[in-house]
């Protein structure tokens, strides 16, 4: 219901807390699926303001890997960039260069001292049946190294790459020992995208999920050397024995410098649960997600919105007792935008997706044309074609004892920048409807109601013949 307003969207803060330290521009985290986040994935919801999970049904060496290539796709300065020794082939060269998507790299000897820059330029004219007889030492940039000292600003990054007509800046310190490095292309990549969500490094943000399975502590080394930002327990059942166990066994090895989110719960018990075990944020709900068929085969789970309002209600008081706020995510089940307001006015401060973006370029599945349309492929962690049956097996057996989740298309709606766009304006023009310029805001002054099934029906067209019928559930 709509309150006093005297704001406009273009003044709406949607900043969001993911946990007590690490903010994100937007309220929106990518779910821990394997047809919905992987690196690109995440690099374009980090980009855009808001933070990609990555999912788990992946090798420890390539879910941290994948966190990896977030982390160097953009950065302010690169704090340990690739380097290649002068003695590598210009054929292994090619190769690494290929696998990071990269245009060069400076040159370090054993000590990590600057001795050459190689880059496309550098290779431009060498035949490619050489790649295998030439090394980096024979053709690198050696002379009139343009390097600057540790403490260069962006700024002044800018002016001496344009000054130079370079396109990567080595950072050296008084014994030319690299330090770091600065391209041409992540200072305007941060330009491109302002809104960008990133570390204290400039780099972008990234999750990852982790299970309660025989290798989680290796698998949870392994993504904090990569440099994840924040670990996701990924459970459909987070009430348990096994997540408290977990954020023990990383709070004693780790302390604070690791942040965890845990769940998924259902009330303020389970919140509460985690909240003492050290959850750094707590995951909402169980049977919603669109391919969720958990409550179906188990009788398990809530409806979202109660399960939403009693647990902000569990925060807001563990937070008066404590001091400590704990940030809540509604999990699954957003068909319309408005159902992200929603959830943000029910309490959540931040939400999770799966189907919504699932539907984009950057989801790792395929598009497909189907009777005419193109569509992306989207299936539940908990059906036999994800490989993540952990995810809702309570241990013993390795595989899936019965499916908790279908497998599906959902329409295709290009990329994922235009979509957020639209989503958001929508989210901030109801915000400026209740008179809320941030989402704390919202959560105090929105005033809800109950609505009945003939109020949802004349909210919706009724009553007239569309010229254009598109199911307005097919786009969000
Ligand atoms: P959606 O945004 O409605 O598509 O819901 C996505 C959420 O559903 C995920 O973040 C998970 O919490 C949950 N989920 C994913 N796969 C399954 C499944 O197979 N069964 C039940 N829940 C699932």
């Amino acid at each position: 219901v709509p309150a006093y307003s005297e704001v406009t969207p273009d003044v709406v803060d949607v900043t969001a807390w993911l946990t007590p330290s690490i903010s994100l521009n937007i309220p929106l985290v990518s779910a821990a699926m394997d047809t919905v986040t992987e690196s690109e994935m995440a690099i374009a919801m980090a980009r855009n303001g808001g933070i990609g999970v990555l999912h788990r049904n992946l090798s420890i060496d390539d879910q941290a890997a994948q966190v990896d290539v977030v982390k160097r796709s953009e950065s302010g300065m690169i704090t340990d960039p690739l380097t290649v020794n002068p003695e590598v082939t210009l054929a292994d060269l090619d190769k690494l260069c290929g696998k990071f998507h990269i245009s060069g790299l400076p040159v370090v000897d054993k000590e990590n001292k600057l001795v050459g820059i190689i880059t496309n330029r550098d290779m431009r004219f060498i035949a490619s049946e050489d790649y295998d007889t030439l090394k980096v030492k024979d053709v690198m940039t050696k002379e009139n190294l343009v390097t600057a000292p540790e403490g260069t600003t962006l700024a002044e990054a800018k002016e001496i790459l344009r000054r130079h007509k370079v396109e990567k800046l080595p950072i050296v310190d008084k014994d030319f020992h690299l330090k770091g490095l600065i391209t041409i292309k992540d200072i305007e990549k941060a330009e491109v995208y302002p809104n960008s969500a990133r570390d204290e490094k400039g780099r972008l943000l990234v999750g990852a999920a982790i299970g309660a399975t025989a290798d989680v502590l290796d698998r949870v080394a392994a993504l904090v050397e990569a440099g994840v930002d924040v670990l996701v327990m990924d459970s459909s059942e987070g009430y348990s024995y096994w997540q408290k166990h977990c954020l023990e066994w990383i709070r004693s090895k780790y302390g604070d410098t690791v942040k965890v989110g845990a769940g998924n719960v259902v009330d303020g018990e389970g919140f509460r649960f985690l909240a003492e075990a050290g959850a750094d944020f707590v995951k909402i709900g169980i049977g919603g997600g669109s391919i969720c068929i958990t409550r179906e085969t188990k009788g398990i789970g809530r409806g979202q919105a109660t399960a939403v309002i009693e647990v902000a209600k569990a925060r807001d008081e563990y937070y008066k007792e404590t001091g400590i706020y704990v940030p809540i995510c509604s999990d699954g089940g957003i068909v319309h935008d408005y159902h992200i307001t929603l959830a943000l006015a029910m309490g959540a401060d931040f939400v999770m997706l799966g189907r919504y973006f699932a539907r984009f370029d950057e989801s790792p599945t395929n598009k497909v044309r189907i009777n005419g349309q193109y569509m992306k492929e989207y299936w539940g962690e908990g059906s036999n074609r994800a490989r993540n049956w952990q995810r809702y097996d309570l241990g013993g057996s390795t595989k899936l004892s019965f499916e908790e989740g279908v497998d599906s298309y959902v329409p295709y709606a290009g990329p994922l920048a235009d979509g957020v766009q639209t989503t958001l304006y929508k989210v901030k023009s109801t915000m400026c409807n209740c008179g809320a310029l941030s989402i704390p805001e919202l959560q105090q002054k929105a005033k809800l109601t109950v609505v009945s099934s003939t109020s949802i029906v004349e909210g919706g067209s009724h009553d007239v013949v569309l010229k254009n019928a598109t199911p307005s559930i097919m786009n969000g």
